[in-house]
């Protein structure tokens, strides 16, 4: 496995193998690897001659007031479980590299980028998209990995890729989950004990959720009552959003009448969780 910090070294070794006609499978993460990422990883190695993962805390996705200082940099464990993994590249850039001085050119996805986590957070997927589409550019891949953990994100990079004609697929691995159902994020670390206990309502009132559509029920302010109720009932949680949305334009639905995405994010304390499930409709 090698490690590399510089764009141009790394773009001339992959287009190198991609001329032998080698599979590039490519993971970007932040870092602060968890069995969540580790799951992409070895989906990609399965899937591809060659793996390359990026590690970057990307500063412009990151609001003035959130957590890009404190965000966990344990570097060393992160390089070790990505030799572990079958990883054949890390791309391990540093903010100079990425956004030079002067720095002026952005990607940002209309519409989708405001919507749920964009209304609380603007910018982030501004920044999301611009970075993935460096990154995209650098490791010039066959295949990318993203999570349905962040289910908007991956819907935003799809949109993009789609939109600006980058040469890559995409592939959507599922959320990776603890024993009571929290799902895996590299921001659980924050949480205090007790908000550790009450987080595990989020994936419940999704269960919830999902078993009132399977016995029949379809109205979704009803549905987002019950789920709200439940989290509500949790001394710590604060409800930052619960829609649910049309999985292509993430557009509120007022019935389930189609397939759609149930989406969350509820702050315990300074931290804030999202979480989501899709529901196919018969
Ligand atoms: P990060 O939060 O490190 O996540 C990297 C990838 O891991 C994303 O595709 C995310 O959806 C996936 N992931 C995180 N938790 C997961 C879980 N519990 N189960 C399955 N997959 C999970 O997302 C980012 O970084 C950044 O926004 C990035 C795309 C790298 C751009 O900076």
């Amino acid at each position: 496995m090698k490690v590399i910090r510089n764009p141009q070294k790394l773009n001339r070794i992959l287009k190198r193998i991609s001329c032998e006609r080698k599979s590039i499978g490519f993971v970007p993460t932040m870092g602060a690897l968890h069995l969540g990422h580790l799951s992409l990883i070895k989906k990609a190695a399965k899937d591809n001659e060659i793996v390359v993962v990026s590690i970057f805390v990307n500063p412009t996705q990151f609001g003035p007031k959130e957590d890009l200082k404190k965000y966990p940099r344990p570097l060393k464990k992160d390089i070790e479980l990505c030799r572990k993994s079958g990883v054949d590249f890390v791309f391990l850039p540093d903010n100079k590299t990425i956004y030079p001085y002067g720095y002026s050119t952005f990607v940002k996805v209309e519409g989708l980028s405001d919507l749920l986590c964009g209304v609380s957070r603007p910018g982030h997927f501004r920044g999301v998209s611009t970075i993935v589409a460096k990154l995209l550019n650098i490791v010039g891949p066959d295949i990318i990995y993203l999570g349905q953990k962040d289910a908007q994100q991956a819907i935003i990079i799809k949109r993009m890729v789609r939109d600006l004609n980058f040469p890559v697929k995409i592939k959507i691995m599922p959320t990776v989950r603890l024993a009571d159902g929290l799902a895996l994020s590299s921001r659980n670390a924050y949480l205090t004990g007790e908000q550790r206990k009450e987080a595990a309502v989020l994936s419940r009132s999704l269960s919830l959720a999902r078993s009132l559509v399977q016995a029949g029920a379809c109205d979704s302010s009803r549905i987002l009552g019950r789920m709200k109720e439940m989290i509500r009932k949790k001394r710590q949680a604060r409800i930052d959003y619960i829609e649910i949305v049309d999985l292509e334009n993430l557009e509120k639905i007022k019935k389930i009448d189609r397939n759609c995405l149930i989406a969350l994010a509820v702050k315990f304390g300074n931290t804030r969780l999202i979480d989501n499930t899709i529901i196919n409709h018969a």
